[in-house]
């Protein structure tokens, strides 16, 4: 890699330094737990249009707000109900991002014009060092290119945004590998906007019901793409016998049409699919091992140069099963579901 242009923060103890930089006014990328964000202060229109901008993200796609402690949370929130208090006590620090009613000091830019802001503590020393430093709530989306996957590598940050942010904190690999768990407490019972780290059967064990909103079926071409890999990207479904048949049979049709294929395969099938772009998300007993890999195997697609990218979507939709397979629907342009033969 060329020498980037950005500022890379090697040390914890330069954290000063990017504090220095959200100040002002700047915007810089930090590790999470969950993936790496791009920051700004959340109530600086000014700062935070430069995240739009860096990413190419859409106007009307509101940021998460990071806090430090309960009295930034009173910045930018109000009238915040009994079960927010549950759920904070339960999850955070952690990969629960919760929306609520905002405050007027935070600026449309930040929340997409909504009267409602989401907010997160996350559970990482760099970042809640980063945002306490800096003395105001952070926003940050994932610090990725949008429709990219998230990034969960100080490097995918860099591949993305180099020339177009300020600076990076080098925080090696994030932990759990799938963004945060987005819960809107505004509606009775609360509601399910995005599958993430935290477990839904967790939140349900502490305040009873949620509601699930199921995503409606988009129709090809008529959606937004997601976490997507360049070449196209092929799901398959199902039980993982007849699962493993398909992607065999899709493997030799693409080569027989002179394509190369590139697989994103569980522990458990790898041994027995053949091919030279072969990457393993883990395995079907370990959900934890495949949001942790989940990223870098969309990545890897791009970095092999495949023409054709197929997937084996036999992971188990609970905890954190529900975001790996939510994530590899959105990347995919074509999704096949195989009944057990
Ligand atoms: O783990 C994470 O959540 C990471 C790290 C950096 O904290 N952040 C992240 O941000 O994934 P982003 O921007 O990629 O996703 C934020 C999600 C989007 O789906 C957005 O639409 C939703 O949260 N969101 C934000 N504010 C909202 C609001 N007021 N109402 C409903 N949804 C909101
Ligand atoms: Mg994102």
């Amino acid at each position: 890699m060329e020498a980037p242009e950005i500022t890379l923060i090697l040390s914890p103890q330069e954290i000063g330094k990017a504090a220095s930089i959200i100040k002002s006014g700047g915007i810089v990328a930090f590790p999470t737990e969950t993936v790496y964000g791009l920051g700004a202060n959340a109530l600086d229109g000014e700062a935070v249009s430069k995240i739009f901008r860096a990413k190419g993200r859409p106007a009307d796609n509101p940021l998460i707000v990071h806090v430090s402690s309960r009295e930034m949370l009173n910045m930018v929130a109000m009238d915040i109900p009994e079960l927010a208090f549950k759920l904070m006590d339960a999850f955070w620090p952690g990969a629960l991002t919760i929306i609520l009613k905002r405050k007027d000091v935070v600026p449309d830019i930040t929340t997409g014009g909504l009267d409602t802001v989401a907010v997160r503590m996350p559970d990482n020393e760099i970042a809640l060092a980063l945002i306490t430093g800096s003395g105001v709530p952070i926003a940050a989306p994932s610090a990725n290119i949008s429709g990219r996957p998230s990034p969960t590598k100080a490097e995918h940050v860099i591949k993305d945004m180099d020339g177009r942010i300020d600076a990076v904190i080098m925080g090696g690999e994030t932990r759990l590998g799938v963004e945060s768990t987005v819960l809107d407490l505004t509606v009775t019972p609360p509601a399910l906007l995005r599958p993430g780290g935290l477990g839904l059967e967790e939140i349900i064990g502490t305040i009873g019901e949620v509601k699930v909103i199921e995503e409606s079926v988009r129709s090809p071409g008529m959606r937004y793409t997601h976490y997507s890999p360049k070449a196209k990207l092929i799901l398959v479904e199902g039980e993982r016998k007849s699962v493993l048949f398909e992607v065999k049979r899709l493997i030799s049709e693409s080569r027989k049409q002179g394509l190369k294929p590139g697989v994103l395969v569980s522990r458990e099938s790898a041994m027995d699919i053949e091919c030279d772009a072969k990457y393993i998300l883990g395995s079907v007993n370990d959900l934890k091992e495949v949001a942790n890999r989940l990223f870098s195997g969309l990545r890897f697609l791009d970095e092999a140069g495949v023409d054709i990218g197929i997937a084996e979507g036999v992971f188990t939709e609970e905890r954190e099963g529900r975001a790996i397979m939510n994530r590899l629907r959105k990347a995919a342009k074509e999704r096949v579901i195989k009944k057990q033969e």
